[in-house]
């Protein structure tokens, strides 16, 4: 069922998927309280997962952020708690918290302070590492400011030498932390308004084999404050999240997953129906569930939707896919992917504010349309039966999500979905006329001239013309109903995100305008990079 011929290998190269076999779920203070954080809040938070069952449906890190340190190191160079803060002291701690069955998870920086100016453990790797060990941490997030550059490097140096040598120093300890990399939001794009991508996807391709998972972009936004730099409100925070995480699916594989930042599930000025599409996306790309909210607080019906099995199991699913965009059509974008069972996921985002019924036929999801398949709404539970389409209702930002189970002998899956430039977010686009065999990026619109389908051997056909293929014609690429040459019809895809055409062995780029050619790939360049629709295994 799952492709193996667009292949690369990358899995192998993951450090250890041993450590975090499946994305973390838990708690971490930073969105909710920032700085204001104690022992009483830990232990509050801690008791508070346990009784309402937070714990039980797989919540069981819990993690510090900043703030935690006193200013200056011991004589022998280690961190120190701040004991008017944590009174009984880290190792107490986390002994509170292994004893009810959390791991525990503290934060520090690869520079030289941390964000919030206390010690940062640049020139401490070691030192710090052997700290926490010996307070009992499980659990690492490693943030990025303060970078002081040495030896010459530039900063994008420095900071893979700091991320490296830290995966190093963890590789050497007994039980190695889960590894929390900060690394990539300091090259995302909004970080560098002014630059390409192109360090962004390096430092996506370098972090994905040194730890279990990385911040790749913006700080969801924080409770209260409007005065941060993370983008818009609550939920314009949360979108732009969603809209960095599409860019990244190619990266991510059990023991390394992409990291949107936390739940915030508190803020009072989300809806349910906000907060529970928050939970559907994230747990839909298999991202690690990391609340940050007063956890005490929270309502039944919090813990009810936080708490919903059936999606859960979808975000802890064994092949630790990330959903992918199938269309995405002015208010409403389709994703889906693989499930460890046979199963196929349909998630549908209603981005808009008006209530809406939108039709998905199932030859989008890469499953033969005909059926009739079993699909089970995973929030009313009611399982339906499919036939060609699926009808899906939507209230204003509210998020559908659907186990599809196909029928006997039609589970074979065909990876469809859009293809798009993860900098420019146009979409590869077919010829809407016959007359015409000329393929172009514009911006994406949800026909099925950008929905692609691709064949076990490599080959690109959109569904508008599913027996027509994308060819290299010299330099040119068009859409050919003619079979050619066949290598000049088939096309290698992985971590780079480059699209390569096995005849010429040239990369799909996109140039102005929307004009593609096939060029010379370079390194992670802003007009060769692009997303595919997932399931294509890369091994
Ligand atoms: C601990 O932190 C919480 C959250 O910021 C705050 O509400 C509480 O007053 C603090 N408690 C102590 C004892 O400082
Ligand atoms: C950290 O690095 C910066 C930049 O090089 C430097 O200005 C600052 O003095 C350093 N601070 C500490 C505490 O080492
Ligand atoms: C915060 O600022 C953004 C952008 O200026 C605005 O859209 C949003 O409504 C503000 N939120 C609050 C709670 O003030």
């Amino acid at each position: 069922m799952l492709l193996t011929v667009l292949a690369v290998s990358t899995s192998a190269s993951v450090q250890s998927p041993k450590v975090s076999p499946r994305p973390p779920m838990g708690f971490n203070n930073w969105a909710r309280f920032m700085c204001n954080l104690n022992e009483t809040l830990f232990v509050e938070t801690a008791d508070a997962m346990l009784e309402k069952g937070l714990l039980a449906a797989g919540y069981n890190n819990i993690n510090l952020d900043d703030c935690w340190p006193l200013q200056e190191r011991t004589s022998a160079g280690e961190l120190q708690w701040d004991p008017t803060l944590f009174p009984h002291g880290m190792p107490w701690l986390g002994d509170y918290l292994h004893t009810r069955g959390f791991n525990f998870g503290i934060y520090t920086n690869a520079g030289n302070m941390t964000c919030g100016w206390y010690p940062g453990s640049q020139d401490y790797e070691e030192i710090d590492a052997k700290t926490f060990e010996k307070w009992g941490v499980d659990y690492l997030k490693v943030d990025g400011c303060h970078m002081d550059l040495q030896k010459g490097r530039t900063y994008y140096e420095e900071f893979e030498y700091r991320y490296k040598l830290w995966h190093k120093v963890m590789d050497k300890l007994k039980k190695p932390f889960i590894f929390s990399q900060s690394a990539p939001a300091y090259f995302s794009p909004n970080f560098h308004l002014d630059k390409n991508n192109t360090d962004w996807y390096r430092t996506m391709e370098y972090v994905r084999s040194n730890g279990e998972l990385a911040r790749h972009s913006d700080d969801i936004k924080v409770y209260g404050l409007n005065v941060t730099f993370e983008p818009g409100g609550h939920w314009e925070s949360m979108m732009n999240n969603y809209g960095m995480e599409v860019r990244l699916a190619r990266y991510q594989s059990c023991g390394f997953y992409n990291d949107p930042d936390f739940l915030i599930i508190d803020w009072p000025d989300l809806t349910l129906d906000e907060k529970k599409t928050h939970f559907t996306l994230w747990s839909s790309f298999s991202a690690p569930l990391i609340l940050s909210a007063y956890i005490p607080d929270l309502t039944n019906e919090d813990i009810e939707y936080l708490t919903n099995k059936d999606i859960i199991d979808v975000d802890q699913d064994a092949l630790c896919e990330q959903a992918t965009l199938v269309s995405q059509d002015g208010d409403v974008d389709v994703l889906t992917k693989n499930l460890a069972n046979g199963d196929r996921l349909l998630t549908v985002l209603n981005k808009g504010d008006d209530a809406i019924t939108y039709r998905v036929p199932l030859e989008r999801l890469g499953i033969d349309p005909s059926g009739p398949h079993k699909a089970k709404d995973l929030w009313s539970k009611k399982t339906i039966t499919i036939r060609n389409a699926i009808d899906v209702k939507l209230r204003r930002r509210q998020t559908a999500i659907y186990r599809i189970s196909p029928s006997r002998g039609k589970s074979s899956v065909t990876p469809t979905g859009q293809i798009f430039n993860t900098f420019s977010l146009n979409c590869l686009t077919a010829p809407s006329s016959h007359r015409s065999s000329a393929v172009k990026f514009i911006p994406c619109n949800g026909d099925d001239e950008q929905v692609w389908q691709i064949s076990s051997t490599g080959k690109v056909s959109p569904l508008s013309a599913p027996s027509s293929y994308l060819t290299a014609n010299g330099r040119k690429v068009t859409l050919e109903s003619r079979e050619m040459g066949a290598r000049s019809q088939q096309w290698k895809y992985g971590v780079s995100g480059n699209l390569i055409n096995k005849g010429t062995g040239l990369a799909l780029d996109e140039g102005g305008e929307g004009q593609i050619s096939l060029e010379k790939a370079g390194v992670a360049l802003d007009s060769q990079v692009f997303a595919l629709p997932g399931g294509v295994k890369l091994e």
